[in-house]
């Protein structure tokens, strides 16, 4: 295989305490909240419910803070690259000034919260820098400048970063932040226990049943009933709002380099151009600072990986040439054709089934915020931003993006049936890869690993039947039409799919 920069694992989930230490539920389970996912939306939503006296439960699927919270670049903004003047076109200056009320209000929450309960969590007050290289987007870059302060944010164009190569204009925005996830979240949930909450991995709750009460079933069979339920799981399973149709999944790869604090930029910065690049870094040692760098957006299954990390790779040493690279992860996202996360009621004929997705690579400030918002409307308050993220929302100016998400999940769900198989036999598939076979007459998905052991399953996702692609460098099974993954033995690492891919027979002669 060819040499991939660093080693595969996120800085966040190596540097933080190891997880899996709460019971997996091993009964029934009567509470007043049930939040179902325990990423930073989920996290934050069943400790503010707890701080505030509810009966809850947190309930993870694998483990807490180890999915898309554990791998994310943690910028901790109100400043979401350039979206201000976008938002401000799609719900007025109005929709915008709550945007970044509540975004900002989200950053500051995470400052007051660690200072009150004393987490270390590396929080650092930074500015946000959204650059470009090109002349020809500084009009843009003003426009935004504009739009953002016009929504009450301190922010400015300015034409200089401290980044170690030039830029022709930038939209500054001042008291944003970083900081350690893991760290801050799992105090979170320490603090979420003493008050009274429980919480549970390895539980992965396979249904839900609306009513009064909400009951949801585990995979291993127990019922949990609630007054209302959070689902906080990234991709909203149980999709009866069939939010998924307008949400767009993308993955972006991330490198960690070690290199001398003095040469350490001290912002946040982010481009939209070369496919784009984000840019942090993090405390690391004596001298040291951790270079964090984003970018190679791809729809989940449609990318060589291998080759973006190489693009990834190559970028950094030219612009930081000390870098050492030390870490390579990758991170999901999932956006609303508006761009505005979802959060709120989980569809119009419910009062008790909430949701929070569609953060759109902005997961921290939103998932901090979707706890506060969501906490509220538990209690029977309403901050002045439920409308602008009510999920029920729709407008006219969406259309266009929404068809062209639908345009694109028809394509992989035909056009990735008419394309020939990756491989002609299971021996053609190569140690360490992967690709669709087709064995009697089935559509597989064969991955035979670094010592020859082939593994077959159904190519066919099981949420809505597109068909998985390999992802060679973190060797998994992705679906390009609403970004489900699968580990290479057909086990779900991310939804909306739940279950898993169906195991699948091999001819004799291959079987590794
Ligand atoms: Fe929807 Fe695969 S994620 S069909």
């Amino acid at each position: 295989m060819t040499h991939l920069p660093g080693h595969h694992e996120s800085y966040w989930m190596e540097s933080a305490p190891a997880t899996g230490v709460h019971p997996t539920l091993a009964g029934d389970l009567d509470v007043d909240v049930a939040v179902v996912g325990a990423g930073i939306a989920g996290i934050c939503t069943a400790w503010e419910l707890a701080r505030a006296g509810h009966g809850v439960a947190l309930v993870e699927a694998d483990r807490v803070a180890a999915g898309v919270t554990g791998y994310t670049t943690a910028k901790l903004s109100a400043q979401h690259g350039l979206r201000y003047a976008r938002i401000e076109r799609t719900f007025g200056a109005e929709g915008a000034k709550l945007y970044a009320t509540s975004q900002q209000e989200a950053v500051e929450h995470v400052a007051a919260v660690s200072a009150e309960l004393g987490i270390d969590c590396e929080l650092e007050r930074v500015p946000g820098y959204a650059y470009a290289e090109s002349a020809d987007a500084v009009e843009e870059l003003e426009a935004e400048a504009r739009a953002a302060r016009d929504a009450g944010l301190p922010a400015s164009f300015v034409t200089a970063t401290d980044l170690p190569y030039p830029v022709a204009g930038a939209v500054r925005v001042d008291r944003q932040a970083q900081f350690h996830p893991r760290k801050y979240l799992l105090a979170l949930i320490d603090d979420l226990v003493r008050n009274g909450g429980q919480v549970y991995e390895r539980t992965r709750v396979t249904e839900l049943h609306e009513g009064t009460p909400v009951r949801l079933t585990t995979e291993a069979g127990h019922r949990i009933t609630a007054r209302h339920v959070v689902v906080a799981t990234h991709y909203p399973v149980f999709d009866r709002a069939m939010l998924f149709a307008r949400l767009e999944p993308t993955r972006e790869l991330v490198l960690a380099a070690e290199i001398p604090a003095d040469r350490a930029p001290r912002g946040i910065y982010i481009t939209q151009e070369q496919n784009t690049r984000s840019v942090r870094t993090a405390p690391y040692g004596d001298g040291r600072r951790l270079l964090i760098v984003t970018g190679e957006h791809f729809t989940p299954g449609t990318a060589d990986v291998v080759e973006g990390y190489g693009k990834l790779a190559a970028w950094t040493r030219d612009r930081f040439p000390d870098a050492r690279f030390t870490h390579r992860w990758a991170a999901q996202d999932n956006t609303p054709t508006d761009k505005v996360p979802f959060v709120g009621r989980f569809h119009p004929g419910t009062d008790h089934v909430h949701v929070a997705t569609g953060f759109g690579g902005w997961g921290m400030s939103s998932g901090v915020m979707s706890g506060r918002l969501l906490a509220a409307r538990i209690a029977g308050d309403r901050l002045p931003w439920a409308d602008l993220y009510d999920p029920g929302r729709l407008h006219l100016r969406e259309a266009p993006a929404l068809l062209k998400a639908q345009a694109s999940v028809a394509r992989h769900f035909v056009g990735d049936r008419l394309r020939p198989s990756h491989a002609d036999a299971v021996e053609d598939v190569e140690p360490g890869s992967g690709a669709l076979v087709r064995i009697g007459g089935h559509r597989c998905a064969v991955y035979r690993d670094p010592e020859g052991v082939v593994t077959a399953v159904s190519a066919r996702c099981t949420h809505l039947g597109c068909l998985v692609q390999f992802n060679n460098a973190e060797r998994a099974w992705e679906c390009p039409c609403h970004g489900s993954r699968f580990d290479t033995d057909g086990s779900v690492i991310h939804g909306p799919a739940t279950r898993p891919l169906e195991p699948r027979p091999l001819p004799p002669a291959t079987d590794g």
